[in-house]
C-alpha cells in the first residue's frame, strides 16, 4: 500500500512529519507492507495534514489528520481508501474546492514527490523545454506574448514585452541575466513558496525556457531566508537538473548553455523590489535605483537582465507545453490564463486556489473560503498584499481581473486575499499600514521615509480623538504626497490601504476614543 503524506512547510507545521512516522510505526505493528511517500501538498490547508492512499479508483483522503487519530485509522484499514471514519473525504480530485479549480501552473501540487525528476517527467515536465529548444528566440518570445501572461509578482506588466526588451538590447559584455525574484513578502502570500517547495524543476524549467528566449546564459533565483525548505529543495534540484543535462552546457544535447544558482536575501521586504533585489544580489546595500534605465537594460551587474516573480516563470512551462493559446483561452479581459490565489486571514477554508481571471471576489470568498472562521460577518478584505487597497462590502461584486480590480482602486497584486470579520478596527490597520513602511522602507526618498512616520502620528492623533477632522484631511494630504513623490512601489503604494479605510471605514477613525496600539 501506498500512503501520500504532504512535506511542504505548513503541513510540517500542522504535524505531518510525526503523522508520517507514526503510519510507518503502525503499519509495522500491524505487519503491513506499507510505503509513505511525502509528496507535496494539495494546498487545501484546512484539512492539513491531508493523508492521501493509493486505490484503483484514484486517490482518497483523509484529514486533518492528527497524531491521536493514526490508531483508528488503522482500525478502520484506512488504506483500503473507501472506508468509513469521521476523517474520510472520498475521492481527493472529487473534493469541490479542487475540482472547480483551473490548475495550470499547479498541475502537480500534490501529486508528485518535489524532488522526484521521474515524477516530474511523468506528469508532463520538461515538454515544454523540449519543444522550446526547438524554436528560436524570437518564437519563444512571440509564444509568451501571444499567451497574454502579465507579471505574476504584482505590477501584471505584460511578460513577452519585457523579454522582447532583453532579447532586442545589445550586452556591453556579451552577459545577459534571468532573474527570478523569490523574495515573496506579501502578507497572506504563499503560492512561491509551494512552486519552490513542491514543484522546484518546474522553475527551473521556466528559467532554462527564460535563457534560451532572450540570450541569457546564467540564471539566480533570489529567495527569502524565511523559506529554507524552499532554498533546500530548489538546491537539490538543481544538483538533479545538471546531473540530467536540464541545466549546464549542452542542454538536452543542444549547443545552448544555462547556469543556475539559488541566492539568500536577509529578511528586507524592500529587496523584493526589483531593482533593490539586484542590489542586494550585487552584494550592496538593499537600496532601490531610480528608473529608467529599466533592469531589462541595465539591470544586474549593468546587463541586460529579465527579473521575474517566482510566478511568471512557473507559468512558462505550461505555455511552452500545452500553447500560448491554451493559456489565453482563458480569463477575463486583458487578465488571460490563471491567476493562484491565496485564501488566508480569517477565512472558514483557507488555501491554493488556482483559478482563470474572471470570477467575482465574493465567489472567491465564500464559495471557495466559506465565509469566516469565526462565524462573525466578514468587513473587510485586503486584496494584493500590505500595499493593496481593503475592500468594502460594496465591492466584493468585482471580477477577478487586473483592470477590474484597477477600475475599484484596488489591486489583485500577487493574488494574496487576506479576510477580516467585524471585530476589525481599520483605523488599527491604518496604521499598520504606516508602521510597515516606517520599518520596511530603505529610506532613499523623503515622502517614504519621513511621511510614514508622520502618517503613524497622525493617525495616532486621529485615534485618540484630537482634531479628528483636521487631521484626517491631514492624512489625506500626506497620502497623496507619498503616492505622487515616492520613488518605488513602496511609499507610492503604502497610502492605498489607508485611503481604502479612510473612505470605506471612516466610522472607525471618528469614533471618540480609541487606545494607540
Ligand atoms: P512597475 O510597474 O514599475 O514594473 C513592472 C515590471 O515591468 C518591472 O519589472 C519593470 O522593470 C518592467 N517594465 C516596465 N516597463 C518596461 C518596458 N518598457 N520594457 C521592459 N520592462 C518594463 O512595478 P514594480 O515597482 O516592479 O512592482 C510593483 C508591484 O509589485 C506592485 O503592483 C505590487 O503589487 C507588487 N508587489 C509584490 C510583492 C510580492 O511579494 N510579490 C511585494 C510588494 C509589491
Ligand atoms: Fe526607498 Fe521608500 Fe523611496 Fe521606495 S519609496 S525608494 S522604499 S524610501
Amino acid at each position: 500500500y501506498c500512503i501520500h503524506v504532504p512535506s511542504d512547510t505548513t503541513a510540517k507545521a500542522l504535524g505531518a512529519d510525526r503523522v508520517a512516522r507514526l503510519v510507518e510505526f503502525f503499519a509495522e505493528e500491524h505487519k503491513l507492507d506499507m510505503k509513505v511517500s511525502r509528496n507535496s501538498t494539495r494546498g487545501l490547508y484546512w484539512i492539513e495534514p491531508l493523508v492521501e492512499v493509493d486505490t484503483e479508483e484514484g486517490r482518497y483522503g483523509f484529514g486533518p489528520v492528527k497524531e491521536g487519530d493514526i490508531e483508528s485509522l488503522f482500525t478502520a484499514e484506512f488504506w483500503k481508501g473507501n472506508v468509513d471514519h469521521p476523517l474520510a473525504l472520498g475521492l481527493v480530485e472529487e473534493i469541490p474546492y479542487l475540482k472547480r479549480q483551473e490548475r495550470f501552473t499547479f498541475s502537480r501540487l500534490g501529486i508528485t514527490d518535489p524532488l522526484s525528476l521521474e515524477d516530474y517527467k511523468a506528469n508532463d515536465g520538461f515538454k515544454g523545454l523540449e519543444n522550446a529548444i526547438r524554436l528560436s528566440s524570437q518564437q519563444i518570445v512571440d509564444a509568451v506574448k501571444e499567451s497574454g501572461l502579465r507579471g505574476r509578482g504584482g505590477a501584471a506588466f505584460p511578460t513577452g514585452i519585457k523579454w522582447q526588451t532583453v532579447l532586442n538590447v545589445e550586452s556591453p559584455k556579451n552577459q545577459k541575466y534571468i532573474v527570478c525574484n523569490a523574495d515573496e513578502g506579501d502578507s497572506g502570500t504563499f503560492a512561491d513558496r509551494l512552486v519552490m517547495e513542491c514543484d522546484p524543476f518546474m522553475l527551473i524549467e521556466g528559467m532554462v525556457i527564460a535563457g534560451l528566449a532572450v540570450g541569457a546564459t546564467q540564471g539566480y533565483i533570489y529567495c527569502r531566508s524565511e523559506y529554507p525548505l524552499s532554498i533546500e529543495n530548489l538546491n537539490q534540484a538543481i544538483k538533479t537538473a545538471y546531473e540530467n543535462s536540464f541545466l549546464g552546457a549542452n542542454i538536452l544535447g543542444s549547443n545552448n548553455h544555462f547556469d543556475l544558482e539559488v541566492r539568500m536575501g536577509a529578511g528586507a521586504y524592500i529587496c523584493g523590489e526589483e531593482t533593490s533585489l539586484l542590489e542586494s544580489l550585487e552584494g550592496k546595500r538593499g537600496l532601490v535605483r531610480a528608473k529608467p534605465p529599466l533592469p531589462a537594460i541595465v539591470g544586474l551587474f549593468g546587463q541586460p537582465t529579465v527579473v521575474n516573480n517566482v510566478l511568471s516563470l512557473a507559468a512558462i512551462p505550461f505555455i511552452m507545453d500545452k500553447g500560448a493559446k491554451a493559456y489565453a483561452d482563458v480569463g477575463v479581459g486583458r487578465s488571460r490564463g490563471t491567476l493562484p490565489f491565496q485564501l488566508t486571514g480569517n477565512v472558514k477554508f483557507g488555501g491554493l486556489v488556482e483559478l482563470a481571471f474572471g470570477p467575482t471576489l465574493n465567489e472567491l470568498m465564500y464559495d471557495f473560503g466559506g465565509g469566516t472562521r469565526s462565524g462573525r460577518p466578514l468587513r473587510a478584505v485586503q486584496v494584493g498584499g500590505p500595499l493593496g487597497a481593503y475592500l468594502h462590502e460594496s465591492q466584493w461584486d468585482t471580477s477577478l481581473g487586473y483592470e477590474e480590480f484597477a477600475q475599484k482602486e484596488a489591486v489583485l497584486g500577487h493574488g494574496g486575499v487576506v479576510m477580516f470579520d467585524n471585530t476589525v478596527d481599520m483605523s488599527e490597520q491604518a496604521r499598520f499600514s504606516m508602521e510597515f513602511c516606517v520599518a520596511e522602507s530603505c529610506g532613499k526618498c523623503t515622502p517614504c521615509r519621513i511621511g510614514s512616520t508622520r502618517g503613524v502620528e497622525v493617525i495616532d492623533r486621529i485615534r485618540s480623538g484630537e482634531n479628528v477632522d483636521g487631521n484626517l484631511n491631514l492624512l489625506a494630504d500626506l497620502c497623496e504626497t507619498m503616492v505622487d513623490g515616492s520613488l518605488c512601489a513602496m511609499g507610492g503604494m503604502t497610502p492605498f490601504p489607508v485611503q481604502s479605510a479612510m473612505k470605506y471605514f471612516r466610522e472607525d477613525f471618528v469614533k471618540s476614543t480609541v487606545s494607540t496600539a
